[in-house]
């Protein structure tokens, strides 16, 4: 789909113009007035669309009105949703080309516009024989070029991980993980097995083990001269999570394809920072591999020793995203970064407690979780604070090692998010818990069904502001 900035919408000649309408005000069209606000007494509440025909009186064939809602409380998340819906609404009456003139809104719309419009495109229909060819061509709006150019490539960020994160784990394998971080054009490195266990990741490999698939540890670099600061993005990579020994019961394993949204999320990141050129450096980092019961599975009461020479006795082998973690922490917080913010499908526990409307985020820097939290709102994402209060560790306890892998059944966001803080060391870190927001079995108002891209958009913000 491509975004075209001109001067005047009103008059250009298009399938669809999409005008707006706030509850108890008019639109900019006469006709949209006269016959859906006057006779119909269409109302505008928030996404409600009315579709109106201009019998070859105007230069478009149609006219969609948007509900924009009241115009008290109205905002950025508010007119991004309204855009997504009226997409969706002009695709699904057969239209190529759609302008959109708004009026009446009190901020710059531009990135919430190219965001909108691109979420509304979106489709994973790969493995589909027979692609529903609905989609809109064009879209004319007035906007600020700058904006919608860099926000494209947000979005194409976002869809990158989407797609890969939807993609069947039969596919998407720590080595193929590994394959698109190597053409992404950055500095990486991939260590295999042999170079892992040299590294000391004890953790990380004995998740593996399960599997027939080989774990790959991925390390992407991006600079430029003189960066202000450095960063290490850590995301989780299970490409598949059966729980291992403790295997998961079949609804909860449905879709564990997802497991690896984390690093679906790096990866998006990643596959744009050369474009979009910050003046940062960034690292991505992933411990990808399978959580599998094969014969050689790691098993409960089994002792590992992580890359930072703690040991862990294993409790739960379906905890094995921190296992991972862990590792990939220690190894973050040697490469001399200013800050290490790690995102995970980790606990179940994080969705209990936020549903599917939050990611849970907590960390050792108030000041990095306060930025992400703001950047997240703003970007059109929510981030919501978890305690991490020593006493949740109580419970993380081992008599025979130094921690165990998991605690007690309650408060198991935070006890992960504990179990994390101990790979951490002289860094500020933030730990993003996206088990609830990565991947929708029940459509999302704006993003539908299966992965959202969780995080691109908050982390890019985060990098380029
Ligand atoms: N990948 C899961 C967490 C998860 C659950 C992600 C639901 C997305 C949706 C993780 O590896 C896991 O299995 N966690 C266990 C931990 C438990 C054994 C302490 C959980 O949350 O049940
Ligand atoms: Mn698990
Ligand atoms: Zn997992």
């Amino acid at each position: 789909m491509e975004i075209r900035i001109i001067e005047n919408t009103q008059h250009q000649e298009c399938d669809v113009l999409v005008v707006n309408k706030f509850e108890n005000e008019v639109t900019t069209s006469e006709i949209a007035n006269k016959y859906a606000i006057e006779e119909d007494k269409f109302e505008g509440k928030l996404g409600e669309t009315y579709v109106l025909p201009t019998y070859g009186q105007e230069c478009h064939r149609k006219v969609i009105i948007i509900g924009f809602g009241k115009k008290e409380g109205f905002n950025s998340n508010k007119f991004r949703e309204a855009i997504v819906k009226s997409i969706k609404k002009a695709m699904s009456i057969e239209a190529k080309t759609v302008a959109f003139k708004l009026n009446g809104v009190e901020f710059d719309y531009s990135e919430q516009f190219a965001i909108g419009v691109r979420i509304a495109d979106y489709k994973f229909d790969k493995y589909k024989s027979e692609k529903k060819d609905k989609r809109v061509d064009v879209v004319f709006v007035e906007a600020n070029e700058a904006i919608v150019r860099k926000t494209e490539k947000i979005a194409d960020a976002m869809s990158f991980t989407r797609n890969l994160a939807n993609e069947p784990a039969q596919f998407a394998t720590p080595s193929e993980l590994a394959a698109i971080a190597c053409d992404l054009g950055l500095d990486t490195k991939i260590y295999d097995k042999d170079e892992c266990e040299k590294m000391g990741m004890g953790a990380f490999l004995a998740v593996g083990r399960g599997s027939s698939e080989a774990p790959k540890f991925i390390h992407m670099k991006y600079t430029c001269d003189n960066p202000k600061k450095r960063i290490a993005l850590v995301g989780k990579g299970i490409t598949f999570d059966s729980g291992g020994l403790d295997i998961k019961p079949a609804s909860s394993m449905l879709t564990m394809k997802d497991d690896m949204s984390g690093a679906a999320c790096v990866l998006g990141v990643m596959s744009i920072i050369k474009e979009l050129a910050p003046q940062i450096e960034v690292h991505g980092i992933i411990a990808a591999c399978e959580n599998m019961p094969g014969c050689s599975a790691y098993k409960p009461g089994d002792i590992l020793t992580a890359k930072n020479g703690k040991t862990i006795e294993v409790d739960n082998t379906d905890a094995e995203g921190r296992l991972t973690l862990a590792d990939a922490l220690c190894y973050a917080s040697e490469l001399g970064v200013d800050e290490v913010i790690d995102i995970a499908t980790l606990t179940g526990a994080c969705m209990v407690a936020l549903g599917t409307q939050a990611a849970g985020i907590m960390g050792n820097d108030e000041e990095l979780i306060n930025q992400l939290i703001s950047t997240a709102e703003k970007s059109g994402e929510r981030f919501w604070e978890l305690p991490m209060w020593d006493e949740y560790a109580e419970s993380l306890k081992s008599d025979i090692a130094d921690m165990k892998n998991t605690g007690s059944r309650w408060g198991g966001a935070s006890t992960a998010g504990l179990f994390l803080k101990k790979f951490v060391k002289d860094v500020k870190w933030a730990h993003i818990d996206i088990a609830g927001v990565a991947f929708f079995e029940s459509a999302h108002k704006e993003l539908g069904k299966g992965a959202s891209g969780a995080g691109v958009r908050t982390l890019l913000n985060y990098i380029l502001n």
